[in-house]
């Protein structure tokens, strides 16, 4: 209460009335004591704060302006073939289609890289609904699934792309969902649940150098593996330096404390929607602890329905990409194509939920906890809830590239078009 004066704070009515012995008075302030605890612990956030999602009126708008032309007849052919993982395979492919249009070239169906360490033989079709894609762009570009045979053996023009460029279409992933489905509706009946990208594993430890909980062995074995593999440039990495800097994934231990600390309560379903997490269940235990109802792929689905998903990566990736995107609350625990990915689908389809944890600040939490200046409980809590205020996922325009940045590096500090379509595929309600 105000109290302008500066006056000290009048007793409350109640505690005037304590009774003078010292025994007494201490067996009333241990239950006033305990009612405030009790009060804390039923001040629970509310599900509505938890889940819900507002889009505050944007919605998608992908409809072309009466200017946009219909692509005419063209004998240009524009071959693809796409690298990296899926996430990477499909932004580059996005990127390529506007390309097509850009150079009025009649695209033809993308080849999947398969010889990356996903050694996956996965081609388009397994992954994307060819004829859908085909039909869906029509109207933006010619596509076709083959060469002309006349035009097999011509010679070809190559060029390497990097891609900082946006694409008119984002309907296209829609149809993946058709047939694998099932595991959403499995997660579903069982209420409201969050696809954690634990972005835990192996190789992503290895080429951002983090360290941090593991033992000298584990570290080491990152190291090695760091050195060994010539594209990653980063050799010489501090550990404790990349985790202050907000720059290391989340360990599931922190994962843990974080979605505790946001208020999501133990029995709360959780889909790990992750490749192999380093250190299996030595780790993972951890979160466990916090959040009993964890569920990976392989307690969802039966054998049989996995075993069509062997060796092949690509396809795995985008069963955990749609469960990602069909979440009611979608957290990564590390920044990468996927997590921009699916940000920006989630976006597009009405501002759905993402938190993206704030790691800096996090960091920064979880060393006063370790050295034991500040413990888990409702000051954390409030800490961590306000931290995260404005990082769940609200309608926000795309984020410009950094002042004063030229040439390339002005579109390389661009936020990506596929994390945030805002203005060019979103708008408020009213306008267009
Ligand atoms: C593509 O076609 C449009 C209209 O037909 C034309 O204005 C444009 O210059 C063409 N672009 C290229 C790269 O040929
Ligand atoms: C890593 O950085 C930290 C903080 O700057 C420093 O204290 C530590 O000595 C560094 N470690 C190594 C091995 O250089």
């Amino acid at each position: 209460m105000a109290n302008p004066r500066g006056a000290p704070p009048l007793p409350h009515p109640r505690l005037r009335r304590l009774p003078r012995s010292p025994v007494s008075r201490c067996a009333c302030l241990l239950l006033a004591f305990t009612a405030l605890l009790l009060l804390s612990a039923l001040h629970q956030v509310s599900n509505e704060q938890l889940w819900a999602s507002n889009s505050y009126g944007y919605h998608a708008c992908i409809m072309p302006t009466s200017r946009y032309k219909v692509p005419g007849e063209s004998d240009r052919y524009m071959t693809v073939r796409s690298n990296g993982g899926l996430n990477q395979m499909r932004t580059g492919i996005c990127d390529m289609v506007a390309v097509a249009r850009l150079v009025n070239a009649t695209l033809v169906i993308p080849q999947l890289d398969k010889r990356s360490f996903w050694q996956d033989t996965s081609t388009f079709k397994d992954i994307f609904d060819e004829a859908y894609f085909i039909k869906a762009l029509e109207r933006d570009v010619r596509i076709v699934s083959d060469l002309p045979a006349s035009l097999q053996s011509a010679p070809r023009a190559r060029k390497h792309f990097t891609s900082w460029s946006g694409a008119s279409y984002y309907e296209e992933l829609k149809e993946l969902w058709k047939n694998q489905k099932k595991l959403v509706e499995r997660l579903r009946s069982r209420g409201n649940f969050i696809a954690l990208h634990l972005r835990y594993e192996k190789d992503m430890l290895a080429f951002t150098g983090c360290a941090y909980g593991l033992s000298d062995s584990e570290a080491n074995e990152l190291r090695i593996l760091r050195e060994r593999t010539s594209h990653w440039r980063l050799k010489d990495i501090n550990s404790t330096e990349q985790r202050s800097e907000g720059n290391c994934p989340l360990t599931p231990n922190e994962v843990g404390i974080f979605l505790r600390s946001m208020g999501y309560p133990e029995s709360t379903w959780i889909y790990l929607a992750a490749g192999e997490i380093y250190g299996g269940d030595k780790y993972l235990s951890k979160l466990r602890s916090y959040f009993t109802n964890l569920v990976s792929k392989e307690m969802l689905a039966t054998k049989e329905e996995l075993e069509k998903f062997k060796n092949h990566a690509s396809q795995v990736a985008a069963l955990d990409y749609i469960i990602a995107v069909e979440s009611d609350v979608f957290v990564p625990s590390h920044s990468g194509n996927m997590a921009k990915v699916v940000e920006g689908h989630r976006r597009f389809l009405g501002h759905r939920r993402t938190i993206t944890p704030d790691r800096r600040g996090l960091v920064e939490l979880f060393d006063l906890l370790e050295r034991g200046d500040l413990i888990e409980g409702p000051k954390l809590s409030s800490l961590v809830t306000e931290m995260h205020k404005y990082r769940q996922g609200a309608p926000r325009k795309r984020y410009g590239s950094l002042p004063g940045s030229k040439g390339r590096a002005r579109l390389r500090t661009e936020e990506s078009f596929y994390e945030n379509p805002l203005p060019e595929c979103i708008c408020l309600t009213g306008k267009h």
